[in-house]
């Protein structure tokens, strides 16, 4: 029983479908995918092609069937959990559809694009008794599980606070399909915030409070990948976002997410206790490395600022202790939530990535906008408790019963 297949169908079969593809067929075992559905048929019959190849080459795996809708998924009563990978602004109908037809869902990030949207699905899993979850899982990982211990075990004593950075210039240069970015529901706090915010709750536990200043830098966009090179994206949405979150503990992160910067890199997370400081790994990846800075070892890094020399970075991380990874899933295993949640169902224990978390980080993420509009701070009014920390399992792939 405990071991049992779980059977999922996949709506949406864009461009992140790739790696839930993968990892449902070489790595965990448990979840089945039985149908797919896009509204480009296409996209469904390449998925369909990725896993008929993966069986020809020995895989153990189903090739999924293709549903001409949704619908023909949520009928489908062999289904048990919906897995949404639709554009943000579309996840709310897909979500609720699922659930109004009885199944279980594990929906891409956000929840959905508003509370009261995201608030309506938890309901609705609430009051069907159904699980509700979603990306990222990332903090499921090893990098962010490792952070977790070492924060948890008082390596950097009492936390002070957390400095948060993703920063680059959009994603119209890479995307096949990049419009949803600058639509209701997107921008870099919506798109990348939930893997530093999730992080952050990880390693922080609740938020009561957001202070927020955003703005749009760049009315339009020009999209240069491909097949839309050329085409002109309207940007409905703020793209430049930076704030201050307030935590239960007295912890104060600040945070800034821009698709408006020039710069390389990406990724900067930092939390700092009354004994150290932690340099987190970038939050959209699932190992490492991770650094540790303690008092005593200041003496060795050098007085330089990393923005003014390329080549003096490693330097300035001198005196930092890189840190082993002490969990598994170090590479890329998105659908690792996915796994969870359906070991979740067929045991009846608890899930990671689970709605109550999603909800807390949705009312974060929107609140820097909310806040910058109001020109106040905006009093959280979600509660949150962490999710367990990874276990360890013999089999990499077959999450603890
Ligand atoms: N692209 C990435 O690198 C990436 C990374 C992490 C997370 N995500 C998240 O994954 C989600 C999807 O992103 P993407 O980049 O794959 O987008 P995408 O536009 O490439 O794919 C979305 C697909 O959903 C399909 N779709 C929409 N509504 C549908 C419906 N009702 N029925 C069937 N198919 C439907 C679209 O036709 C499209 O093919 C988003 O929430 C995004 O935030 C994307």
């Amino acid at each position: 029983m405990n071991n049992r297949t779980v059977k999922v169908a996949m709506i949406g079969v864009g461009a992140i479908s790739g790696i839930y593809l993968e990892n449902i067929a070489k790595v965990f075992k448990e979840v089945e995918l039985i149908g797919v559905c896009d509204l480009i048929p296409e996209r469904a019959q390449k998925g369909v092609a990725y896993m008929q190849e993966q069986k020809d080459n020995g895989v153990n795996v189903t090739v999924p069937r293709i549903y001409d809708d949704m619908y023909e998924a949520f009928n489908d009563p062999e289904v048990e959990v919906i897995l949404n990978l639709t554009r943000p602004y579309e996840h709310y109908d897909v979500t609720k559809a699922a659930l109004l037809h009885g199944k279980h869902v594990y929906s891409e990030k956000p929840l959905a694009v508003d509370m009261e949207e995201g608030t309506e699905l938890v309901k609705i899993a609430q009051e069907k008794e159904l699980l509700l979850g979603g990306a990222p899982d990332t903090f499921m990982g090893a990098g962010i599980q490792t952070c977790r211990k070492l924060i948890d075990d008082g390596m950097i004593g009492d936390i002070v606070g957390a400095n948060c950075e993703m920063i680059c210039h959009g994603h119209e240069s890479w995307h096949p399909d990049p419009e949803f970015y600058y639509k209701r529901g997107g921008g870099p706090m919506m798109d990348m915030g939930p893997y530093y915010v999730t992080a952050l709750v990880q390693l922080l536990g609740e938020a009561k409070s957001v202070v927020g200043m955003t703005k749009k830098s760049f009315p339009q966009r020009l999209i240069t990948s491909q097949p839309h090179n050329g085409e002109i994206i309207d940007v409905d949405v703020d793209t430049h976002l930076t704030g201050s979150i307030e935590f239960t503990s007295g912890a104060i992160a600040q945070i800034c997410t821009t698709f408006d910067v020039h710069y390389t890199g990406q990724a900067r997370f930092e939390v700092y206790g009354t004994r150290g400081t932690l340099v987190v790994p970038d939050p959209n990846t699932f190992g490492g490395p991770i650094l540790l800075l303690r008092p005593e070892d200041t003496a060795a890094a050098p007085k330089t600022d990393p923005g003014l020399m390329a080549k003096d970075i490693p330097e300035f991380y001198k005196g930092y202790k890189s840190m082993p990874l002490l969990f598994d899933y170090c590479e890329n295993s998105r659908a690792l939530g996915l796994a969870d949640m359906c070991k979740a169902l067929s045991t009846g224990r608890g899930f990671r990535a689970n709605y109550q978390q999603q909800l807390h980080v949705l009312e974060i993420l929107t609140s820097f906008s909310k806040s910058s509009a109001e020109g106040k701070r905006v009093d959280l009014t979600t509660n949150y408790e962490r999710t367990a920390p990874m276990c360890y399992s013999p089999m990499h792939g077959i999450l603890e019963a």
